[in-house]
């Protein structure tokens, strides 16, 4: 028999969270009771390949936020470890955590609140180059980046109350690809906008992964649109991953109970996406 190894060439993880596990401590339940403590992460592992796109997803408070919060270095982890391009984030010395922190770059769900009101949208697209003290030309950057996500120069002077929904978080997207990132770590990118245009920040997303060879890390509680999104998703519940598979996989083949709801709530949505992921 012809043994089938080798073909498939090894993953070379360019960031990735092995066995992390995270607990806050409750209050005591009395005076004399011992301090209690919850499991948001139990034993995780997570990990995102140059040029791949991966997708968490879970119910509202199945602990998506605070893995997000972990892997890009904002929370420190009890137990486990964080690695990028092979370094602990929290054993390099101060050269690797700054490159670290443009490397790896955050979208969050609602860029009405990660965009300052007050701020111009060429001065919030500046701002992370010099709080990450990028050098080079800033402004030929600045048109690079709109080019990359398909907004007009025109948008420079302008504030953000000006532009709908969608159009904003492009801006965040393009805020977060200034500092030139290897990963990208998106957290409900869509789930504040209208379904109607949910669809053209997705596919913005799977562009800049296959143009710019990009790591992506896309969060939702909607397996449709991480379906469309990604070619790996893995199921967090209750702190604990319950199942790792690609899109189609998923939706065909669920086996925790947990993905069953999950696919269960996008065919009762009956959402436009999750045809198109199937
Ligand atoms: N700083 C914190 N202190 C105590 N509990 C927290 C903290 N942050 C999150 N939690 C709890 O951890 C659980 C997971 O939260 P979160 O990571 O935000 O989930 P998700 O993003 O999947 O909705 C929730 O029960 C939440 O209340
Ligand atoms: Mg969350």
């Amino acid at each position: 028999m012809i043994q089938n190894t080798g073909e498939q060439p090894a993953r070379r993880p360019l960031l990735a969270m092995q066995q992390v596990t995270q607990a806050y401590s409750l209050p005591r339940a009395s005076l004399f009771a011992a301090p209690d403590s919850f499991k948001v992460l139990d034993s995780i592992d997570f990990d995102v390949c140059a040029g791949e796109a991966v997708g968490l997803v879970g119910e509202s408070g199945a602990g998506k936020t605070t893995l997000t919060r972990i892997l890009t270095g904002m929370e420190r982890p009890q137990t486990g470890t964080v690695h990028f391009d092979g370094q602990d984030i929290w054993a390099g010395t101060t050269e690797q955590r700054a490159q670290f922190r443009r490397s790896v770059q955050m979208v969050l769900q609602n860029p009405r609140s990660s965009l300052d009101p007050r701020m111009r949208v060429g001065s919030a697209l500046l701002e992370p180059l010099r709080s990450l003290r990028i050098e080079g030309d800033h402004m030929a950057r600045v048109f690079e980046v709109l080019d990359q996500v398909g907004l007009d120069p025109s948008a420079l002077e302008r504030f953000p109350h000006e532009f709908s929904g969608g159009q904003l978080q492009r801006i965040a997207i393009a805020r977060a690809l200034m500092p030139n990132p290897k990963v990208l770590v998106a957290d409900e990118p869509v789930s504040a906008l209208d379904v109607s245009i949910q669809a053209q920040v997705l596919n913005l997303l799977k562009d800049l992964v296959r143009d710019l060879q990009l790591g992506l890390v896309f969060i939702a509680h909607d397996l449709s649109v991480v379906a469309y999104t990604t070619s790996r998703v893995s199921v967090i519940a209750g702190g604990k991953i319950v199942e790792v598979g690609k899109p189609v996989e998923l939706f065909t083949r669920p086996h925790a109970a947990e993905t069953r709801n999950l696919v269960d709530a996008v065919l009762t949505v009956e959402s436009g996406l999750a045809g198109s992921a199937l």
